[in-house]
């Protein structure tokens, strides 16, 4: 039996701006993960693959799945890679702790789990880039336009300063910071906000090319302070961040309930991560508060929370 896994992520800022090209900073979350976990078995022939995801419901054999199902699709994309001559019949068992949908990073993190435990299995483990590139196949089925941000963060394992199509930067902090991550409930596919997005940056590509500058320049002023041991200032550049997802549409009620109560309870600063319109959102906290900022937001209608230390 073979087993790999990947963390799960967020978007510490620049969600969205990133696709039009803007800088962004993403965090691996190891609290949470996906893992593979890959077992010959004898009682079918040679080749077939009999996948279980109880998460999802799904227990069925490959070649039933439709080609275009993000599952199906990383199985045959590691495939075509490592491009074994014969092998013997598989089953597949994905399970993850990262919530499906809710800008988590959980579509990433199977993919990257699974490629890692196939190829491993059949002899031929990937190199980190070439699973992030099959990763970043999988997440154009996911949200047609992805930046890859998801991808390299996640085959990273570290804080990464992200611009599309450039090398990304491991951020080193000296101060480690704490994040309160809390789930709205609401599940939000990313390709749903990402297409939304792009509708109004259609209609009115001047206004929203500024924002997503404004947004850009708040990931930068962060990798400063980062860099430069500032992380005090990270919480009001979050604040400023929001603000900017509210005019471009992605925020909701329900995390503007959430956000407000993160603030409220010592946050000293919050936001949506990821795609938005529901899904999670973090709160920049000093560790001595991240208790009540965890019980405020569970009494604001959290359906779970978890906190997460982010030190390099
Ligand atoms: C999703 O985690 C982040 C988005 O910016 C989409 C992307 O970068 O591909 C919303």
């Amino acid at each position: 039996m073979t087993t790999a896994s990947a963390p799960g992520k967020i978007i510490l800022f620049g969600e969205h701006a990133v696709v039009y090209g803007r800088p962004a900073i993403a965090v691996p979350v190891r609290e949470v993960i996906a893992t593979a976990e890959v077992t010959d078995i004898t009682y079918t022939a040679p080749g077939e693959i009999h996948i279980e995801a109880p998460d999802i419901k799904l227990d069925m054999w490959l070649h039933e799945l439709i080609q275009d199902h993000p599952l199906a699709r990383i199985i045959h994309l590691t495939l075509d890679e490592i491009d074994p001559k014969t092998f013997p019949p598989l089953r597949l068992r994905i399970t993850s702790t990262i919530p499906i949908s809710s800008g988590l990073g959980s579509g990433t993190a199977v993919s990257i789990a699974v490629v890692r435990a196939l190829s491993t299995h059949l002899g031929q483990p990937l190199p980190l880039l070439r699973q992030s590139a099959l990763a970043f196949e999988v997440e154009k089925i996911h949200h047609g336009t992805p930046s890859g941000i998801d991808n390299t963060v996640v085959i990273y394992d570290q804080p990464i300063y992200f611009v599309q199509g450039d090398e990304p930067e491991i951020l080193h902090s000296k101060t480690p910071f704490t994040l309160v991550i809390g789930d709205t409930g609401r599940t939000s596919p990313t390709a749903v906000a990402v297409s939304q997005v792009r509708l109004a940056w259609q209609e009115n590509t001047p206004k929203y090319e500024a924002t997503f500058e404004a947004i850009g320049q708040i990931a930068s002023q962060a990798r400063r302070c980062i860099m430069e041991d500032r992380v005090q200032e990270l919480g009001p550049l979050m604040n400023q961040n929001q603000t900017l997802l509210e005019d471009i549409g992605v925020s909701s009620p329900e995390l503007g309930v959430l956000i407000d109560a993160a603030l409220a309870s010592g946050a000293s600063g919050a936001k949506l991560s990821g795609a938005g319109l529901g899904g999670n959102m973090i709160a920049m906290v000093d560790p001595d508060d991240a208790d009540q900022v965890e019980i405020a937001l569970r009494e604001a209608g959290a359906v779970r929370t978890l906190r997460t230390e982010v030190s390099t």
